[in-house]
């Protein structure tokens, strides 16, 4: 059965271009980012983790450790992590799974047969510090992904794993959080010291509490 939100993240031992890696103590007490890609040396990819290595930084602010993924050898991951740093300008600083067995493809579920029977899809898991699975998007092999809106993802997570909040439609770090509906109005002034905004009494704003 595929993995659902909530579920552990299966744990692995994988050969990728940082050693071997035992994936759950590699996330140590961290959060995560398992993504796939379907091929190395394809232009999409490419950019892809192009621009996660520019965004290191901004991972690792968040404590995030982030593995790519996919089916190609170890020795192709390493002469495509030339070329990434060669065309978009970056150091590729994470490790990328060399996932020959598909073992890890076959965890996540990162083969769409009616899509490729051969290549993973772009999929990509959010994990959480309890190894459980927060968020799980999948793209076509067409449509590169915008590692910004992962970044956006995990910083909402973030913020409501310690808050009853929730965030809006577009939500940016810094902006108005919603109160979940489980808290009373009464309860809520109380919790957000910051001030409330009632607009319906199942539509309540407040200041992001973090801030
Ligand atoms: C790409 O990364 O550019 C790509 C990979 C597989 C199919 C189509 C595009």
């Amino acid at each position: 059965m595929s993995l659902r939100l909530g579920d552990i993240a299966p744990d692995f031992t994988a050969q990728t271009t940082s050693g071997e890696i035992r994936f759950h103590e590699y996330l140590g007490s961290g959060w995560g980012v398992l993504f796939s890609h379907p091929a190395d040396y394809t232009p999409v990819c490419t950019t892809e983790l192009g621009r996660t290595a520019a965004l290191q930084e901004e991972f690792r602010k968040r404590n995030v450790k982030v593995l790519a993924v996919s089916v190609d050898p170890l020795d192709k991951h390493l002469g495509w992590v030339n070329d990434i740093n060669e065309t978009q300008g970056c150091h590729v600083d994470f490790p990328i799974i060399a996932d020959e067995d598909r073992k890890v493809a076959g965890l996540y579920d990162m083969i769409h047969p009616n899509a490729s029977e051969t290549f993973t899809v772009r999929s990509l898991f959010i994990i959480g510090p309890d190894k459980k699975v927060k968020l799980m998007i999948t793209y076509p092999a067409s449509t590169g992904r915008n590692f910004y809106e992962v970044l956006r993802v995990i910083d909402s997570l973030q913020l409501t794993a310690g808050y009853s909040v929730a965030t809006p439609a577009d939500w940016k770090d810094g902006e108005d959080v919603i109160v979940v509906p489980a808290v009373s109005t009464e309860d809520a002034i109380r919790r957000f010291p910051k001030g409330l905004r009632v607009v319906k009494p199942y539509l309540r704003y407040t200041p992001q509490p973090d801030k």
